[in-house]
């Protein structure tokens, strides 16, 4: 195989060296961040499996959620990024060597995090780990990563800025932000530091980055693709731009005050409990405008879904996301929260959003931009696609449903009281209850990284039969 790409002409070609760069990794990622989830599935039930410290859960649960978030979600984010923004603005990304410093800066904060976390490095701040070395490169490839979005806009040729920009650039900025205030950190060595806050104000600052890191990583990021790739795959136009707008503004200023949810019944003062819980329910009204929006762009094209697979995946994960975006303003009632929190609820909803959701629109949204990047009108097989689509709705609807069914016990069997006050069950009893749930979540993450393993085949039969790859010219304004 001889792959050539053309010389880098800064005004007539777009960058598609750094797409296809970013889209490989995606899918090397995701198979490496699903196969350790499916190890921790299989620690969960067969405890015997837990080797030494370094290949224990405590360890490996982490790397599974770094891996998963941000080396596959985040290349993700990257590379369809890279290439919406050019094909919308109808420009070559600006700064070339910012656009490499991001690629390869990107991958050795993954590649660092790989090592630190199972040696136990960490700075124990849940999604934000990584130590403070790590954490300066992350904040230099986020404004690398900035300045090449925002530059490349500058560029565009057209008056107006297509909304899955806005939701990109709403994604990149707020991640700046949160990344830079949560792990403001006093460093005492090399590999440790201790948070600049402390008690109660440290947890509130925590949750508001974690909840922006699911808001913004992974929902605005997200919902940008939605908007490019689930109308060029159904050739339909967006189904309102209006909508659109109205759903941008409010997704971006409700999302910031929802945090509280995941403090309840703590010291967190009340006030800022109950402001938690009124915003995610608020909340429920842009995320559903945007499933909306996204679904009824379908209108006049679902016949498609009997023959196109890519649709299949787009369509069925804005399902998911409306699904994972009820489920959780339910959970944060604090009345419901009192029975999910701590439970495999949580990890169900997690997941309904993570495979559902984040998994699903990003595998469609690779499956349309590799054959575009690498000159061939298709992928390598589309019936593997196929396979694939049937793979990961399976393997997801097991995953779910076996932590709902988990969840719900988990959580009535540890309030369940005798009438003298004493506790009904112990906890050992509620974990042989799960058993069974841990079994079917193991079956289900196993046939969803079957499909994965799909693929990557498929990924790489189509590059295969890429003999040579030149980069598209850019469009010209009609
Ligand atoms: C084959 C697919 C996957 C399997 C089998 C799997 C399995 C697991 C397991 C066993 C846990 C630990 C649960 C616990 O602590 O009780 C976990 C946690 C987690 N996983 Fe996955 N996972 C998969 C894919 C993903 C993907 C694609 C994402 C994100 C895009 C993701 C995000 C997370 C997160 C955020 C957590 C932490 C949840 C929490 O703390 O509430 N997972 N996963
Ligand atoms: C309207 C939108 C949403 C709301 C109001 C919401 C609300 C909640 C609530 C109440 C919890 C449980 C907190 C606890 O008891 O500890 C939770 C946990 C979580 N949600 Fe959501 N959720 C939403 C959408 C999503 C989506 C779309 C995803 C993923 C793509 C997601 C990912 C997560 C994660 C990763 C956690 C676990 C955090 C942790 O404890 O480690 N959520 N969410």
């Amino acid at each position: 195989m001889s792959l050539s790409t053309a010389a880098t002409d800064a005004t007539t070609t777009y960058n598609y060296t750094v797409v296809r760069q970013f889209s490989i990794m995606t899918v090397v990622w995701g198979f490496i961040g699903m196969l350790v989830g499916v190890i921790l599935a299989a620690q969960m039930a067969f405890p015997e499996l837990n080797f030494g410290p370094y290949f224990h859960f405590g360890r490996l649960r982490p790397l599974h959620t770094n891996a998963v978030i941000f080396a596959f979600g985040g290349s993700a984010l990257m590379a369809t990024s890279f290439y919406v923004v050019q094909r919308t603005c109808q420009a070559r990304l600006a700064f070339e060597p910012l656009v490499k410093f991001v690629f390869w800066g990107w991958q050795a904060v993954i590649v660092a995090a790989v090592i630190t976390l199972p040696l136990g490095l960490t700075s124990a701040k849940e999604y934000a780990e990584l130590e403070w070395p790590i954490d300066i490169l992350i904040a230099l490839v986020w404004l690398s990563y900035l300045a090449v979005f925002v530059g490349t806009i500058m560029r565009r040729k057209m008056p107006h800025i297509y909304v899955g920009n806005w939701f990109y650039l709403a994604f990149i900025i707020t991640v700046a932000v949160l990344h830079v205030v949560n792990s403001a950190a006093m460093p005492v060595t090399l590999f440790k530091s201790y948070s600049a806050y402390a008690g109660t104000t440290d947890a509130m600052i925590q949750w508001w980055y974690g909840h922006n890191a699911v808001g913004f990583f992974l929902t605005a990021g997200f919902l940008g693709m939605m908007y490019y790739y689930v109308p060029k795959q159904a050739e339909r136009p967006i189904y309102s731009y209006r909508l659109s707008i109205v759903h941008f503004w409010a997704l971006i200023s409700v999302y910031m005050w929802a945090g509280g949810h995941h403090l309840h019944y703590t010291s967190l003062p009340d006030w800022a409990q109950n402001l938690g819980m009124v915003m995610s329910l608020v909340l429920l009204a842009p995320s559903w405008g945007g499933m909306i929006n996204g679904m009824m762009t379908m209108s006049g094209a679902w016949h498609k879904l009997r023959t196109d697979p890519i649709l299949r995946f787009l369509v069925v994960s804005l399902s998911f996301y409306g699904m994972a975006t009820f489920e959780g303003p339910m959970m944060s009632i604090k009345t419901v929260n009192a029975l999910s929190h701590n439970t495999d609820w949580t990890i169900g909803h997690v997941h309904a959003g993570a495979l559902g959701w984040v998994a699903m629109i990003s595998f469609g949204a690779i499956y349309h931009t590799i054959p575009r990047i690498y000159g061939q009108i298709n992928m390598y097989s589309i019936p593997l696609i196929n396979l694939h689509f049937w793979l990961a709705t399976i393997g997801t609807v097991l995953y779910i449903a076996a932590m709902w069914v988990n969840g719900i016990a988990q959580g009535l069997m540890w309030r369940a009281v005798n009438t003298d006050g004493s506790l009904m069950y112990s906890f050992i009893q509620s974990v042989e209850v799960s058993w069974p749930g841990y079994i079917v979540r193991l079956i289900g993450g196993i046939i969803f990284l079957v499909g994965m393993g799909l693929m990557a085949y498929n990924v790489w039969m189509t590059i295969r039969n890429a003999k040579s790859v030149t980069d598209a010219p850019v469009t010209q304004p009609a």
